[in-house]
């Protein structure tokens, strides 16, 4: 089992990431319960389908009450109704201060279960599970909740720090592939901001994995999948399209998952805030959520968009002069190799207007994280104007 810290004085908490732990969140999880105080386990329909009865019953097995509380799939579901439904679940099962939220899914059950922990009775304890990629590198660590409004993404949220985070790479094998892709947008993130080593690790060998040898294992099966070519290459799509059930190398993925939590939580120690380092997590994010957002948050998911995000942020930074273009060039590379469109849908100044809106953004300036070079990232103020003139002046390049 690999242990984390996120280290945020007092208030520090455990990343503990281990394929099967889905099996032993009761044991985890009880110094958080109290003796006859339910546990709201909030899921939505996918995860509840695969895992959610046998890890009801493993809960109530242990003694402790655990309360399904079982959501639609989708981003759409962050929402304010969303968050109302919940308040009235939590209601409805008497949950107390001295109870406990498990949010256990993706990004969108921890944001959205997360912020309802943080409000609900002022504040209750919750611990995150998640299942998709993204979520196991990211969104389960570092305690931003939210909810979105029809105005943005994200517009009403807090910090607020999670009692626990467990990782399962094991529930990876039942995710569908596009969401892996996903997930691998984001790792290719923390390579690019902050380690060439991780960035190198995830190349994909020209010759590639071929169809062949990434389909038809049921889950649980010993993957051939990345070892066959590159032990290194830990998730090597290409064009594949299968979805479940797959076969997947977990231990280089379990790898992974720790390089990128790693990262994560030390950044998320150093600035718990947003107001200074955490910001080069926002890498590619910038245009990322307004590609979501020009879309209604239904053509792109989260991964797919902060890819091209991180595509745009890079060549700002050449035009800049701060980013070298063969930095760009490798990172479009590396995420072609993964199955992640990196071309703009849309001319880039169409992306201006819903950039303002953005919370992360004062009246007149936008904080955008552009590369120095592979591994190496800063944090650039720009002006609106600037902004708009630089995007205009390139995206004919940009552009299908
Ligand atoms: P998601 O939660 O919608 O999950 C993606 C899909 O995978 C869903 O359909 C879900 O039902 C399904 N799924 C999840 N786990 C599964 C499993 N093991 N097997 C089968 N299906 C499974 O999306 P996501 O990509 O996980 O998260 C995106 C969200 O995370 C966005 O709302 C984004 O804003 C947020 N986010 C938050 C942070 C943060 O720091 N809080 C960071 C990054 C992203
Ligand atoms: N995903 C960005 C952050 O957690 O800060």
């Amino acid at each position: 089992m690999t242990k984390l810290t996120v280290g945020l004085g007092g208030q520090q908490y455990d990343i503990l990431i281990e394929p099967g732990l889905l099996g032993q969140v009761a044991s985890a999880i009880r110094p958080y319960t109290t003796a006859g105080s339910p546990v709201a386990v909030v899921t939505d329909e996918n995860v509840w389908g695969y895992y959610g009865q046998a890890f009801i019953a493993s809960l109530q097995s242990a003694g402790i009450t655990a309360r399904p509380q079982v959501l639609p799939p989708g981003e759409q579901n962050k929402s304010l109704a969303g968050l109302a439904g919940l308040y009235d679940a939590f209601t409805e099962m008497k949950l107390r201060r001295n109870g406990l939220v498990v949010a256990l899914g993706g990004g969108v059950i921890g944001d959205l279960a997360g912020f309802a922990a943080a409000t609900y009775l002022r504040g209750i304890p919750y611990v995150q599970v998640p299942t998709s990629l993204l979520a196991q590198v990211d969104s389960s660590v570092g305690g931003k909740t939210a909810i979105d409004l029809a105005q943005g993404k994200n517009l009403v949220g807090s910090y607020y720090q999670p009692k626990l985070v467990l990782i399962d790479p094991d529930a990876l094998l039942t995710l569908p592939v596009r969401e892996l892709r996903c997930g691998m947008a984001e790792i290719i993130k923390y390579g690019a901001i902050r380690s060439r080593k991780l960035f190198d690790e995830l190349d994909v060998p020209a010759a590639g994995i071929s169809a062949d040898n990434i389909q038809g294992n049921a889950p649980g099966t010993p993957s051939q999948a990345c070892t066959s070519t590159n032990s290194d290459a830990i998730l090597a799509l290409g064009t594949e399209v299968s979805t479940v059930p797959r076969s997947l190398n977990v231990a280089a993925l379990s790898t992974v998952i720790a390089d990128c939590c790693s990262i994560k939580a030390g950044i998320v120690s150093r600035d718990e805030r947003d107001e200074g380092e955490r910001m080069l997590l926002n890498f590619g994010h910038t245009f990322g959520h307004a590609i979501e957002k020009a879309y209604d948050f239904e053509r792109f998911n989260h991964g797919e968009a902060v890819a091209i995000g991180m595509v745009l942020a890079a060549r700002i930074g050449q035009e800049l002069g701060i980013t070298p273009a063969a930095a760009t060039e490798e990172l479009c590379r590396l995420l072609g190799a993964h199955g992640l469109d990196t071309s703009c849908p849309c001319r880039p100044s169409s992306l201006l207007e819903i950039l303002e809106t953005d919370k992360k953004s004062s009246t007149s300036w936008i904080q955008m994280v552009l590369l120095r070079k592979i591994g190496d990232a800063l944090i650039q103020p720009l002006s609106f104007d600037e902004l708009g003139d630089i995007v205009r002046s390139v995206e004919g390049k940009w552009t299908r």
